[in-house]
């Protein structure tokens, strides 16, 4: 599709004269220096450099973020030490506890550049496992942190680094409905930690950040099932998606999902990696005779919802790792977006009840 510049002061004024898909498939709605995904073809690049790449320049999340979030190789955010008490976080939902955390641990913060923006950013992660966590201590690693107040054991060198490289998979996707929304707060004004709730919030929907759930629950339910086509087929005469699989740009396999495939691997097989490649090749062959002339291929949800569940998270608590990794990405956008000035605020055309 052909990229129009339409000057601001060329905008049409009446809403009938500029009509976009109630998705914005395929509208462009920013600039951005931070990633591109390229459906076509399956590529990913952060900050220019592809993935496969990312994966090994950055061992680790928290050496990714720095980087991510201010777009220079060498900043070094200070360290972050403050932390709100535990029981802010009540006995609410994960997504909504990381929300609250957010917006608490950021409540008067100095977070005025990118610089000290990676710093608090870098912090979320340790700080929720110390406030949700069973005595997690202070480990360096906010990977080692994280899973070890999760789970209630000490994690393995090998657990350790496949979270990470699934941190820094997850970090950043370009315009995805979290960052939208991200962004869209941004462009408010809001401070940082309200921007990222707002994130949090969007992430949280089962066709995005929630997939993981749906995986995991449809992988179960397909355990004992001898016909995994004919069980598959019968999901989606009944309305179902096929969790994990189809995605709104790409249209070859997600090259995300790949890298975790062989995550899992690393992991020696834990999580029915077996049973889930038998259910990943009879999806795609379903979907092929479903959609014939759309293509739907594995998404980063499959993957990532069999290494989680490998290194022993429980399902409800998929969403919200993936939004600690995610916090990275939404603090760059929330300072390109910043950056740019101006306030986000299509129109809706409106039409009377019927
Ligand atoms: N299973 C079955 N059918 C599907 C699937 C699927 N997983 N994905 C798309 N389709 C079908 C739709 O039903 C639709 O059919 P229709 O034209 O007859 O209505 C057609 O393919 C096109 O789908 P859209 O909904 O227009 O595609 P969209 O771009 O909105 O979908 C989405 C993207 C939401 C990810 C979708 O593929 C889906 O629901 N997948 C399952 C949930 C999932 O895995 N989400 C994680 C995405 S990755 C992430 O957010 C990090």
């Amino acid at each position: 599709m052909k990229e129009t510049e339409v000057p601001q002061s060329a905008l049409p004024t009446n809403p009938a004269r500029i009509t976009v898909p109630p998705g914005l498939d395929n509208v462009i709605v920013a600039t951005t220096h931070i990633s591109d995904v390229d459906g076509a073809s399956g590529r990913l690049t952060y900050r220019g450099v592809a993935i496969s790449d990312v994966v090994e320049r950055y061992p680790t999340w928290t050496a990714l973020v720095p980087w991510l979030v201010t777009g220079l190789p060498d900043a070094e955010p200070a360290a972050w030490t403050d932390g709100p008490p535990r029981q802010i976080l009540g006995t609410a939902d994960p997504m909504a506890r990381l929300a609250m955390l957010v917006w608490a641990a950021g409540d008067g913060a100095v977070l005025d550049t990118p610089l000290e923006s990676a710093a608090f950013v870098q912090s979320l992660p340790a700080q929720y496992a110390r406030l949700v966590g069973r005595g997690a201590g202070k480990p360096e690693d906010p990977a080692r942190a994280f899973l070890l107040a999760m789970t209630g054991h000490a994690p393995t060198p090998a657990e350790v680094s496949a979270l990470n490289a699934y941190w820094v998979l997850a970090a950043e996707h370009s315009l995805n409905a979290s960052t939208f929304a991200v962004r869209v707060a941004a462009s408010t004004g809001a401070r940082l930690p309200e921007a990222l709730a707002a994130g949090i919030a969007t992430l949280s929907g089962p066709l995005h950040g929630g997939a993981p759930t749906g995986v995991l629950s449809q992988l179960a339910a397909l355990e004992q099932e001898a016909d995994l086509e004919g069980a598959l087929w019968r999901l989606l005469e009944r309305g179902e998606r096929l969790m994990g699989f189809g995605h709104r740009v790409y249209r070859t396999e997600d090259p995300r999902a790949a890298r975790l495939r062989g995550v899992l691997h690393t992991l020696g097989g834990a999580g029915g990696a077996e049973h889930a490649s038998r259910v990943e090749q009879a999806a795609l062959a379903v979907l092929a005779r479903w959609k014939p002339e759309r293509p739907l291929a594995v998404n980063v949800e499959f993957y990532a919802a069999l290494v989680l569940s490998a290194l022993g998270l429980a399902a409800p608590d998929c969403p919200v790792t993936f939004a600690c990794a995610r916090l990275a990405g939404w603090t760059a956008h929330y300072w390109e977006q910043r950056a740019t000035g101006r306030l986000i605020r299509p129109l809706a055309r409106y039409t009377p009840s019927p």
